[in-house]
């Protein structure tokens, strides 16, 4: 008799389409996992995705839309936000949250991996993204499904919004006027690290929900990275620390960086204002396989990334 071949259940990935998501997918195909994407795209680019994964068309904004995309889904990602909507994104960002966690509770999935952001309001407070990505991490929560939450502060790695901005001040200031906000710290981490704690959570033991802190093993400002990216591409730049922190300053940086992300990357620069760093070591002690690299190695990696297709194109600009 044929022994009977067991196909592991189906993953969802919401956000599919994003950096972190698409870079997501790409490992759970190589981990012999069923992905499933879900994305508001009717039409996707051609050979962005292995022809194994089942791409469903869907908006987190229209609940009825999303039945058939969780249907017979055991455990699904949330990695979408709605930090490029031109108003109400923190309203976008619940709404979605909120259908997402019903969907799934209808749908009798049993698991959902989020992935939001560091930010302790005990240390100042929080952006409006940071709020909502805490609030959003409650919604899931709230509806009874189990949420395995990770919390990371800049993820390192060719594609991501964070990253890029790094990059495109670095690669076109020679001089640059540091604001305070640029000494504030943060704990970045490798893209690499971050799939890996992802990947795994798929199968953590565990059926309480969970909350990891995740970050590479540097304490460092936004001014630290943009002197060691600038190391490692020898360019020779001059950064001038000013006093005053004004918003015009802020945005002035932000339309020199890439006017197109100008909205995302205006509400990501409010969010450096506040710490995120990792203040316990839960995730090591939970997945100590995992060693996550230091921001010299992560920026030696991501620039040695030659695959520029993880890059997202968000659809609601
Ligand atoms: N990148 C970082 O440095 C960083 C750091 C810490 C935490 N995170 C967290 O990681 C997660 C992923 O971030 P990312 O950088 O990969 O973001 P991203 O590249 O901007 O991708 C956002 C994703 O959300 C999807 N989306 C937004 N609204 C939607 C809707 N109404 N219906 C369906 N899909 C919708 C987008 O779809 P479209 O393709 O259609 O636009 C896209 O797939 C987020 O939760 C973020 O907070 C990221």
């Amino acid at each position: 008799m044929q022994p009977k071949t067991i196909t592991a259940p189906t993953i969802l990935v919401a956000g599919g389409t994003g950096y972190v998501g698409k870079n997501l997918i790409r490992r759970l195909v190589q981990s012999s996992y069923p992905v499933r994407c879900l994305s508001r795209k009717k039409r996707l680019k051609k050979g962005l995705f292995d022809s194994k994964v089942d791409v469903v068309h869907g908006d987190l904004l229209n609940s009825e839309s999303l039945v058939k995309a969780l249907h017979g889904i055991e455990t699904a990602f949330y990695l979408a936000h709605s930090l490029d909507a031109k108003q109400d994104f923190e309203k976008k960002e619940y709404k979605a949250a909120k259908n997402f966690a019903e969907a799934c509770k209808e749908a009798g999935t049993r698991r959902i991996i989020f992935l939001g952001a560091l930010g302790n309001p005990q240390e100042g407070p929080l952006s409006p993204h940071l709020k909502s990505r805490k609030e959003v991490g409650n919604i899931l929560r709230a509806s009874g499904v189990q949420v395995i939450e990770f919390q990371a502060s800049i993820i390192l790695g060719s594609g991501s919004l964070s990253y890029e901005m790094i990059k495109t001040l670095s690669e076109r200031l020679p001089i640059m006027i540091m604001p305070q906000w640029t000494n504030v710290k943060s704990q970045p981490i490798c893209i690499q690290d971050v799939l890996d704690y992802l990947v795994k959570a798929v199968e953590l033991k565990t059926r309480q929900n969970e909350i990891f802190e995740i970050g590479g093993p540097d304490q460092v400002s936004y001014k630290d990275l943009i002197a060691e990216y600038s190391r490692q591409r020898k360019l020779k730049r001059w950064l001038f620390p000013v006093p005053v922190l004004t918003p015009w300053l802020s945005s002035l940086w932000l339309s020199l960086v890439t006017p197109l992300y100008a909205r995302v990357g205006r509400r990501l620069i409010e969010s450096i204002k506040t710490p995120t760093v990792v203040h316990n070591d839960w995730a090591r002690t939970v997945f100590p396989s995992i060693k996550p690299l230091g921001i010299l190695k992560s920026i030696e990696f991501a620039l040695g990334e030659k695959d520029v297709s993880l890059a997202h194109e968000p659809s609601g600009l």
